[in-house]
């Protein structure tokens, strides 16, 4: 969902409570809900309140909207702070179901608005706890604020640069997987006259981009010509690699589909390089090309699947 195009398309009477749930959001960033002192860290504002008042007025949709939208915009920044955080459809259908309580109990006022907020809250640290256990070990329960854990968009020419790609060698169609919010390298791909599409999980849907996590995505057998993935599959394939509790096989697994989703002569374009897997492919199936980029401690790879 793209959040400005959203945000003027719904009525009036619901951009103020956006706006006021924006400014909730604001006020909670970057904050630890692992925090001991989560209590006088994490509460409502004077504004969340003053919408959350009004929230007996609005109609069913409208309330669904709004709980959509809050859905949304949590786990966009849950994955802002942590962009190793991984929520499939349930961790998402439980999310949404702890909006629809917190809805549920403001229209209800058997409880004062502190004690709803408190509940919330705890209720975001047990659902944070149970979707991504990592998380509990890596925060300070001491520490009032988190760094987030860098994950950027970039530009076409550097996306170019580092995954080795020649455009005018490109084989269609391409796949963008990982491919950021606006898919700056399948707006360029298309914009030279290639059939490109991309998806992410945060990815402003459209007749190219569709947002999904790459555990649900259908890559298809002996379809796509190139597939391009820059600091986006491998970089949270190498993570989890490295994590005693990490998803590694799941990852393997998925890697192994996205190879078999190319057409034969087909190339996958990828960095952070993964020599812990890449090591294993049958050298008469795949041919692997390396490069060492810069300063940087990784390099790109190009996978071609030769049968
Ligand atoms: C560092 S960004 C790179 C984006 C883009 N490739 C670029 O270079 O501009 C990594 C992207 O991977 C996406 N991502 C992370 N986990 C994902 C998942 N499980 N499924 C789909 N996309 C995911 C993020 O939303 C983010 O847009």
């Amino acid at each position: 969902m793209n959040e400005d195009w959203f945000k003027m398309n719904v009525p009036m009477k619901l951009k103020k409570l956006l706006d006021n749930i924006d400014k909730q959001f604001k006020s909670n960033t970057g904050k630890n809900i692992f925090f001991d002192g989560i209590q006088d860290s994490l509460k409502f504002i004077p504004e969340a309140v003053n919408s959350i008042e009004k929230i007996g007025e609005i109609d069913k949709v409208s309330e669904n909207i709004l709980i959509d939208y809050i859905t949304n915009k949590a786990l966009q920044e849950f994955c802002r702070i942590n962009q190793y955080y991984n929520f499939n459809k349930q961790a998402q259908e439980s999310l949404r179901a702890i909006y629809v309580d917190l809805f549920s109990k403001i229209k209800t006022h058997n409880n004062s608005v502190d004690t709803i907020s408190k509940v919330h809250y705890e209720s975001l640290t047990m659902w944070l706890r149970e979707t991504n256990a990592f998380a509990e070990n890596i925060y300070s329960t001491q520490e009032e604020n988190v760094e987030p854990v860098a994950c950027s968009e970039y530009s076409h020419e550097l996306q170019i640069e580092l995954l080795q790609i020649d455009i005018a060698q490109l084989i269609e169609p391409i796949l963008d997987i990982g491919c950021g919010k606006q898919g700056n390298m399948v707006d360029y791909l298309r914009n030279n006259g290639l059939e490109a599409f991309g998806f992410d999980r945060f990815a402003f849907e459209s007749s190219f981009l569709t947002q999904s996590d790459w555990f649900e995505y259908d890559f298809g057998l002996n379809k796509w010509g190139t597939i391009i993935s820059n600091l986006g599959f491998s970089n949270h394939f190498q993570h989890h690699h490295t994590r005693n509790d990490g998803d590694f096989v799941r990852y393997a697994k998925t890697y192994m589909d996205i190879l078999n989703s190319l057409k034969i002569g087909g190339r996958f374009h990828y960095a952070p390089d993964l020599p812990f897997i890449e090591q294993y492919l049958d050298i008469g199936k795949y041919a692997i090309t390396r490069k060492k980029l810069g300063d940087y401690t990784f390099k790109s790879v190009i996978v071609e699947r030769l049968l």
